[in-house]
């Protein structure tokens, strides 16, 4: 069945738009709806309740525009919020979380790294991740504070500073793999390779939730053969989205304003 309903995607920030990369380089033919939670950056600060309550009210925003899937492109409101969205949402929901599983399987050192916001870092998800796919591992869980920030403004000086300041503290720990555990950070992961040498592999979970987003709606026989528009909106300023978006996709982008 053709099924044009776009797919719907949310982080609180501009961060989820590597993962939005990552599923039209597998899914061309999907149109995508966008909503960046700028008024409401960043979810660390945020308990699990408020956490909730933002993210319900974005899916309700989400599914007045008729979405078919939605894809919740933040691991830190993935680790606090998704079961709450799935269980009171009837739609597939797919969530991002740092890929410790795989990281189990390439490092040699047995040491990993998992670079992410201070609160996916502390987050009880992260630990049973860990628990369940990293045994026999040692994992240096760094919640990276102001990286998510600087990317969200493109802010090339602080962005610097504090990839060399975390990238420090990873090599001294000696990690042979590094988990990209935030959306906003696949942006970095060139920036990240060049400063940790290539004995160290980086790896995100993009490519593996665009997979699961594929097998989803080919399961539910929802694909969409050819495509027309994608939508951007953000909460917070309309303009500073569009122009960090548009370096962040090499493509114009043209965002709305977004009530939720
Ligand atoms: N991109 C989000 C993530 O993957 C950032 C969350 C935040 O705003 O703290 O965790």
């Amino acid at each position: 069945m053709q099924d044009k309903r776009p797919i719907g995607l949310f982080d609180s920030g501009v961060g989820g738009l590597s993962v939005l990369l990552e599923i039209a380089k597998i899914l061309p033919n999907e149109n995508f709806i966008f909503l960046a939670d700028q008024l409401n950056v960043p979810y660390g600060g945020k308990t699990k309740r408020e956490l909730e309550d933002l993210t319900e009210r974005i899916t309700y925003f989400l599914m007045k525009k008729k979405i078919k899937a939605l894809v919740v492109a933040c691991n830190t409101a993935t680790c606090y919020a998704l079961d709450y969205l799935r269980f009171n949402f009837d739609i597939p929901i797919v969530g991002v979380v740092p890929a410790v599983k795989p990281s189990a399987k390439l490092t040699k050192t047995g040491k990993i790294a998992i670079m992410s916001t201070p609160a996916t870092a502390k987050s009880a998800y992260l630990a049973s991740l860990i628990v369940e796919f990293g045994k026999h591992k040692n994992f240096l869980k760094l919640g990276c504070d102001g990286l998510e920030d600087a990317v969200e403004t493109l802010d090339t000086n602080a962005l610097e500073k504090l990839l060399d300041k975390y990238c420090a503290q990873i090599k001294k720990f000696g990690a042979d793999v590094v988990i990209l555990g935030c959306t906003h950070f696949p942006f970095l992961k060139e920036d990240i390779k060049k400063r940790l040498g290539p004995n160290v592999k980086v790896i995100d979970s993009g490519q593996a939730i665009a997979r699961r987003v594929k097998y989803l709606l080919k399961r539910k026989d929802i694909l969409s053969s050819s495509k027309d528009s994608d939508l951007f909106f953000t909460t917070g300023d309309e303009k500073e989205f569009s122009r960090v978006a548009s370096q962040l996709l090499e493509s114009i982008i043209k965002s709305q304003k977004a009530e939720i």
